[in-house]
C-alpha cells in the first residue's frame, strides 16, 4: 500500500467536496475471526464514529453521505437487523451532542417510515436539533435503495404534474434532480467500496454518473483515517473528463 500522504498535503481545492462511502465487509471481518456477523457490525460502528470525527474535524469535505442500510438489507435475518437498528438508534444517542458541538448537519437519505419506531425518534430528533448547521453535512443512506429513490421521483414528479405545478420546470436533469433524496446536494465527486465487491449495491445510481470511484478489500472495521487519506490523494490524482478531451493533448 503506498504512504499515507499528511494532512497538509491534501488541504487544497483538490479534495472532493462530496464524499460518498459504502461501508461494507463487516460480517465477512468477523466470520474471519470465527465471530458472529454482529461483532463485526459492532466494530463497524466504531469505525464510522472515528471517520466523521476525522472528516468533520480535520477536512474540508463539505458532504459525507454513508451508506448504512440498503433497501434490500431487511433480507438479512432478523436478529441481524435488529442489532443494527439498535446500533444505529445508539449511535444517534451517543453522538448527537458531539456532532452538534462540530456544527454537523445530519440529513436522511432513505424511507424513515419503515424503520423502528424508537430510530425513527432518535433520528427525526437528531435531524430537527442538527438543522440548519453550517459544518460538515452528514447523509446517513438508511433504508435507501437507488431504484427505488428514482421511483419515488418519477411518482412525485408525475403527481405534481397532474395537479399542474410542473408547468415552471422543464423536464431536464436539474428539475428531475429536484425530486431525489439528495435535492440540493452536488454528486458525489468520490465513492469509496470497502470489503472489495466491485459493485455499486444499488446505491446513487443516478447521482454517480461521474463520480470517481475507489475501492480497497479493507473490510469496513479496519477502515482508518490514514486510509481515506490514501483514498483522497489517489482522487487527487485522477483527470475528471466527463467525456471530453483537453484541449491541450487533443490532437
Ligand atoms: C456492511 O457489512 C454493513 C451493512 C450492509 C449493513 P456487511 O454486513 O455487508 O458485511 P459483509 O459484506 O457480509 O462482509
Ligand atoms: C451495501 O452492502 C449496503 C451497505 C453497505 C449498507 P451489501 O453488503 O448489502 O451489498 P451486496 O449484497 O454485497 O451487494
Ligand atoms: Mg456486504
Amino acid at each position: 500500500m503506498s504512504r499515507a500522504p499528511r494532512l497538509a498535503e491534501l488541504k487544497d481545492d483538490q479534495l472532493p467536496r462530496h464524499l460518498a462511502i459504502i461501508m461494507d465487509g463487516n460480517g465477512r471481518w468477523a466470520l474471519h475471526r470465527g465471530q458472529r456477523r454482529t461483532s463485526g457490525h459492532q466494530r463497524g460502528a466504531e469505525a464510522t464514529e472515528a471517520i466523521v470525527e476525522f472528516v468533520a474535524r480535520e477536512l474540508p469535505i463539505k458532504y459525507l453521505t454513508l451508506f448504512a442500510f440498503s433497501a434490500e438489507n431487511w433480507g438479512r435475518p432478523p436478529e441481524e437487523i435488529d442489532f443494527l437498528m439498535q446500533l444505529l438508534g445508539d449511535f444517534l444517542r451517543r453522538k448527537l451532542d458531539r456532532l452538534l458541538e462540530q456544527g454537523v448537519c445530519l440529513r436522511l437519505l432513505g424511507e424513515i417510515e419503515q424503520l423502528p419506531l424508537s430510530v425513527q425518534g432518535e433520528l427525526r430528533r437528531a435531524l430537527e436539533l442538527s438543522q440548519g448547521q453550517e459544518g460538515l453535512q452528514l447523509n446517513l443512506a438508511l433504508n435507501y435503495g437507488g431504484r427505488q429513490e428514482i421511483l419515488r421521483a418519477v411518482r412525485a414528479l408525475l403527481a405534481d404534474q397532474a395537479q399542474g405545478h410542473l408547468e415552471r420546470c422543464e423536464l431536464d436533469e436539474a428539475c428531475f434532480s429536484r425530486y431525489l433524496y439528495t435535492t440540493g446536494l452536488p454528486d458525489p465527486d468520490l465513492l469509496i467500496r470497502t470489503g472489495g465487491e466491485q459493485r455499486l449495491s444499488n446505491f446513487l445510481l443516478w447521482q454517480i454518473a461521474y463520480t470517481e470511484l475507489w475501492i480497497t478489500p479493507t473490510l469496513w472495521p479496519d477502515f482508518t483515517p490514514e486510509e481515506l487519506l490514501e483514498a483522497l490523494a489517489a482522487y487527487r490524482a485522477r483527470e475528471r473528463r466527463y467525456g471530453t478531451v483537453k484541449l491541450a493533448r487533443s490532437r
